[in-house]
């Protein structure tokens, strides 16, 4: 019998994905200039109470234009996570601003407000928040010291769309917000991206960054440079498809999700990320693991032998701080030892939405073979 492959990620498209897809091409209407791209923005910009959507075709194209329309420049700082993925430090690079890290906690995989308060000068244009794995940072606390110090807040929710603090979603508390449609997200449409504001001039530059900074009366006249980052018709017909079961699809991350913890969370080798915080109930995007003790073997040994059962699964993020690029623009003989921690001993297990009751069963019995047999 062929063993069973469990893909640490798997999209599931159970909706109206190729009716939509086929309307595209019936219509002819296969790039931004579709309907389905209206259709997208308008059904985010619902959900997350924000006025304003722009669709693109990616959550780091969200990024770079979410700070583009913030004018960082040299001599400026922005606070950010060292703990999360690349796309949040590229454009502070290319603008020339600092970034400015922060670790992160080593209970929630976040950042606390404490950490970045320490971290604000008189430099500091804007903080970054970036909502780990499921957990949220704790964004009403936030924006009050944002207000404060007169600081621009960006909220990247990509890894917690329809999750919510005190019945407000995440993605609508920064004066900007993005999100990744990249097809391990809660909605993909293979790739994609959205930036969320309610202030009309961000939203203008942001439609103006994502197209080329076309003029609209004059074509082929250019006042500034942008990106092409449009998202296709194409990509936002898969979108409003994914979207239409964005609730059943919560609904079963939060099912694996806490399945696996009932199922792990006695363990004394691993720790988890906590099922809710102080604001939030975590919507488990992945299902990470932290290993607590030195065994006789380190984690990528585990990870190997898991795949060789059949089961694939991801390293944490590598810190910002840590890469190979930055290091030479920095020297940043900063520490963070959370983060790095978190890096070196955590990876994530399989939650796609086809997994199924027995698959973590299988997952957690092998795991804890290991715990047992080298720890
Ligand atoms: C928090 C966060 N921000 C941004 C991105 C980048 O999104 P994309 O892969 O769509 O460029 C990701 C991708 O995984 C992410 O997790």
């Amino acid at each position: 019998m062929k063993k069973k492959f469990i893909p640490v990620n798997e999209p599931i498209f159970n909706g109206n994905e190729i009716k939509y897809l086929k309307n595209c091409i019936s219509t002819k209407w296969v790039g931004s200039d579709g309907k389905f791209v209206n259709a997208f923005e308008k059904k985010l910009s619902k959900y997350v109470k924000r006025k304003y959507a722009i669709a693109v075709s990616s959550g780091t194209a969200a990024l770079d234009i979410a700070f583009a329309s913030l004018k960082i420049k040299k001599g400026d700082e922005v606070i950010l996570p060292t703990f999360t993925i690349i796309s949040c430090v590229n454009q502070i690079i290319r603008s020339g601003a600092t970034p400015v890290f922060v670790d992160c906690d080593l209970t929630t995989w976040n950042v606390n407000i404490s950490e970045i308060e320490k971290k604000i000068t008189n430099k500091t244009k804007v903080i970054l928040a970036v909502h780990i794995y499921g957990l949220s940072v704790d964004m009403p606390n936030l924006l009050k010291l944002g207000k404060k110090h007169n600081i621009k807040i960006i909220e990247d929710a990509s890894e917690v769309l329809g999750l919510e603090i005190k019945n407000k979603k995440c993605g609508s508390f920064g004066d900007i917000s993005t999100f990744s449609f990249y097809t391990n997200k809660h909605i993909t449409t293979g790739e994609g991206g959205m930036v969320l504001t309610d202030n009309l001039e961000i939203a203008k530059k942001c439609k103006n960054f994502r197209n080329l900074f076309f003029d609209n009366k004059k074509r082929f006249y250019h006042k500034d440079i942008g990106w092409n980052y449009r998202m296709s018709n194409l990509n936002a017909a898969v979108g409003v498809a994914q979207f239409e079961n964005l609730k059943k699809t919560i609904r079963l991350k939060r099912l694996i999700g806490n399945y696996y913890y009932k199922n792990l969370k006695s363990l004394s080798d691993i720790q988890l990320q906590p099922l809710k915080n102080n604001y939030t109930k975590n919507i488990f995007w992945v299902f990470g693991v932290l290993i607590k003790k030195k065994g006789k073997i380190n984690i990528n040994k585990i990870r190997e032998i898991l795949f060789k059962r059949g089961i694939q699964t991801r390293p944490f993020f590598w810190p910002l701080h840590k890469q190979p690029f930055l290091a030479k623009i920095k020297k940043s003989k900063d520490h963070f030892p959370n983060s790095e921690y978190l890096s070196k001993n955590g990876f994530y297990l399989p939650s796609g939405l086809s997994l199924k009751k027995n698959d973590v069963d299988y997952i957690c019995k092998e795991l804890k073979k290991i715990l047992f047999n080298f720890f």
